[in-house]
């Protein structure tokens, strides 16, 4: 068996993030700007990594430290044949968690077969509640109530766990924070707010629209007093607080703020195969060359990579040092 490779700051690979497709039916102006992303922009499908390229890369990193595997895009729910593909990927021995990011358009038709394929955990993007501003921040694709009727229907079908994603940005949405909040308290699921991130390079990112988690974390322990939790593994993203009355958690993810840089066990790879090893990475690595010889070269191959990652771009953005200024687009590593 490989050995388990450490990367130059000594940190271990556990994760892989997996776009399965670089398409999206959103265009949410920080990620995929409409006037920036053409309406048919994708990938021809034989580009994409097929699913038995797919068991064999996932096989590879379990063989290398990878014990969670996350789904994402683009929107992962565009992908013909998902639940396919997930009935594969959660046969696999040694993965101890499978999960998957959507805008959850898409979710009302697929939860259960989703579920039965043996997804067992979502997390579902959702910046606003208002139906005027989900269309706007959707860049005038998306409804608000086809996501909440997909987050319905993957309660019903009985999700062990989903997470909804809030991307609050300054003068732009703020004000649907506390509304968020109060509509998903107290429901089993959990919210957590994302500092506005500088991924990608179309996105035309600006410092005065981030909203500092504390500040968002004071706003709502006036309405609801929270009480700090433990985070569930060493180097959780989200930092949690309970909601002192019973009413369930929330979550802060602060890469601006508090970068989390030390701990970062995550590797990503876009859906043509080329691997990441920082969100911030100005380029990827094309594994298919390893991947044509099967899973252990490509484990061999990913171990190599890895041991030579220092990647830590959210500490170096925090202490205003050298730092890549070219970055791989959000919707081709998937968050
Ligand atoms: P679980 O703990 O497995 O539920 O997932 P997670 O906390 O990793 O959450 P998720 O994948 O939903 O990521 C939440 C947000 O954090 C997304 O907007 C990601 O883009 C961002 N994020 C996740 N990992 C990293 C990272 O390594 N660096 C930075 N800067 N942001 C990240
Ligand atoms: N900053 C923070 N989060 C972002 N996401 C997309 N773009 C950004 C950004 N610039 C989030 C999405 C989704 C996840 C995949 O990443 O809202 O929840
Ligand atoms: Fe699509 Fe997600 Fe990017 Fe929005 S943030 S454009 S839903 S990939
Ligand atoms: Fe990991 Fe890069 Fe995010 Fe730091 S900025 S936590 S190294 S992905």
């Amino acid at each position: 068996p490989s050995p388990l490779p450490l990367d130059v700051l000594g940190r271990p690979l556990r994760d892989l993030r997996l776009s399965v497709i670089e398409a999206c039916n959103f265009r949410c102006p920080y990620c995929m700007p409409a006037d920036r992303v053409p309406d048919d922009y994708g990938l021809d499908a034989a580009s994409r990594l097929s699913f038995d390229e797919i068991e064999t890369l996932v096989r590879g990193f379990v063989r290398v430290g990878v014990r969670k595997l996350r789904l994402t895009g683009g929107e992962p729910l565009l992908r013909k044949r998902l639940p396919e593909l997930i009935a594969r990927l959660s046969a696999i021995g040694g993965l101890d968690d499978l999960a998957l990011t959507t805008n959850g358009a898409l979710l009302a038709r697929q939860a259960r077969a989703l579920r039965e394929a043996g997804l067992r955990r979502l997390t579902i993007s959702l910046d606003a509640l208002d139906p005027a501003l989900f269309r706007r921040l959707s860049g005038g694709r998306g409804e608000i109530a086809d996501v909440l009727a997909g987050i319905d229907a993957a309660q019903a079908a009985g999700f062990d766990s989903i997470k909804l994603n809030c991307v609050i940005q300054r003068g732009v949405n703020e004000d649907q924070a506390l509304p968020l909040a109060e509509r998903f308290r107290g429901s089993g699921h959990v919210l957590r707010y994302i500092e506005y991130m500088d991924v990608g390079t179309c996105n035309g990112w600006d410092a005065a629209r981030v909203v500092p988690s504390a500040q968002l974390r004071d706003q709502l322990q006036q309405r609801w007093p929270l009480r700090a939790l433990d985070a569930h593994y060493r180097g959780e993203v989200a930092t949690r607080y309970a909601y002192a009355d019973g009413a369930g958690e929330v979550g802060f993810v602060s890469s601006i703020s508090a970068p989390f840089c030390g701990d970062c066990h995550r590797s990503r790879v876009s859906a043509d195969g080329r691997l990441y090893t920082c969100l911030f990475a100005a380029d990827g690595t094309d594994l298919r060359p390893a991947l044509a010889q099967g899973e252990s070269a490509l484990a061999e191959r990913v171990a190599a990579l890895w041991s030579r990652r220092a990647d830590r771009y959210s500490e170096l953005r925090a202490a205003d040092a050298p730092r890549p200024q070219r970055h791989v687009e959000m919707f081709l590593v998937g968050g």
